[in-house]
């Protein structure tokens, strides 16, 4: 499949998966990717610092007004002169650009009353600490205030695509299926409709697509299975490719015994050392199956294509690793059928 074709198959794309699996990580490699590819590309931090502009070099904290990560046409591994720079919120971004920015509810919540003539009361309201005697009454209430921004966002075309980092999984699915309760609760009145307008959203694989990250091991596989059933049940939302971070791509030459290879390079080795080397390759080996039995059991249990990154070995992903792991995401992409001509 086409590059670009992948990163336009719907606007929002947000990526889950359980803490600690990569979502960051993931989320700068397809925005490098797409960005790449000639689409402008809005990434959204939901939580705190995710550190998404370390993988472009940069160091900076986000900000509601966002910041560029990455400037049209730049090459990242080169000398870091592409970042840098502050957003406008809602400036369109040009194309081959990534910008970020961070939402949070309070910052959604003073724009919303903005937005509807009570500037003037938002920041008393706000400091009254009123809102979150609201948001414990009304549960999901911030959930739907972020999602109505990114719904907002999505509309108003600033953006080709709008990546959202989403939270751990399991905060994900609360997040994600507060507008649907939201909807059965609220008869009428400005809650239903924003919640209308993000069901709206999350429902349509052409708007909105959850991406879920997993590693190939045990129990992350079991609990990317469960989250993209729940996701599909509960909140009715179009999955994506399943993105396999961090898998150890094969070495050329493990299955030779350490000793033979020795012998065969001709070399002479202290035994110590051969069995050193022996102990290496039998940990590499072990690895490389139990991961692609997790790889074929999560094929088995969950139809979804699978997007498989390499496991890097460095300390801290920055510009370089990034470059390497979005060649990986475009290798993986180019191989997957494109649905548009698969005869249904
Ligand atoms: N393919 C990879 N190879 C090597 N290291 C990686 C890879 N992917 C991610 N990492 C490292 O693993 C750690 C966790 O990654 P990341 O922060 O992207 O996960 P996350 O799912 O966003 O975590 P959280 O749930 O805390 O937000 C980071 O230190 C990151 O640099
Ligand atoms: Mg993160």
């Amino acid at each position: 499949m086409d590059v670009r074709a992948f990163c336009s198959q719907s606007r929002v794309l947000i990526v889950a998966g359980k803490g600690g699996v990569g979502k960051t990580t993931m989320v700068a490699a397809l925005a490098h990717l797409a960005a790449g590819a000639g689409l402008s590309v809005l990434v959204v931090e939901l939580e705190g610092r995710s550190g998404v502009g370390a993988a472009f070099g940069q160091e900076e904290e986000l900000g509601y007004a966002g910041s560029v990560l990455r400037a049209a046409g730049a090459s990242l591994a080169g000398d870091g002169s592409n970042a840098g720079g502050d957003g406008d919120g809602t400036a369109v971004i040009p194309p081959g650009t990534v910008q970020a920015r961070t939402i949070t509810p309070d910052d959604a919540l003073l724009e919303y009353l903005a937005d509807h003539g009570l500037k003037r009361v938002s920041k008393r309201l706000m400091s009254s600490g009123i809102v979150d005697i609201v948001a414990g009454a009304i549960p999901g209430i911030r959930d739907i205030l972020v999602l109505g921004k990114i719904k907002q966002i999505e509309r108003s075309g600033i953006a080709d695509l709008v990546l959202v980092d989403a939270p751990a999984t399991g905060h994900t699915m609360t997040f994600l299926s507060s507008a649907g309760g939201l909807l059965d609760a609220a008869r009428g009145g400005p809650i239903r409709t924003q919640a209308a307008d993000v069901v709206e959203l999350l429902s349509d694989p052409t708007r909105c697509q959850v991406a879920l990250v997993t590693l190939p091991e045990e129990m992350p596989v079991n609990e990317v299975i469960e989250a993209a059933y729940q996701l599909e049940d509960r909140v009715g939302i179009a999955l994506g490719p399943v993105i396999v971070n961090a898998c150890y791509t094969p070495v050329a030459g493990l299955d030779v015994p350490a000793e033979d290879a020795v012998a065969a390079a001709g070399v002479t080795l202290d035994p110590s050392m051969v069995s050193s080397l022996e102990a290496a390759r039998r940990f590499r080996q072990t690895r490389h199956e139990l991961q692609e039995e997790q790889l074929q059991r999560l094929g088995h249990e969950l139809p979804l294509p699978q997007l498989r990154v390499p496991f890097l070995f460095t300390s801290a992903i920055g510009p370089h690793e990034l470059d390497l792991l979005t060649d990986a995401l475009a290798t993986g992409v180019k191989e997957l059928h494109d649905p548009a001509q698969v005869p249904s």
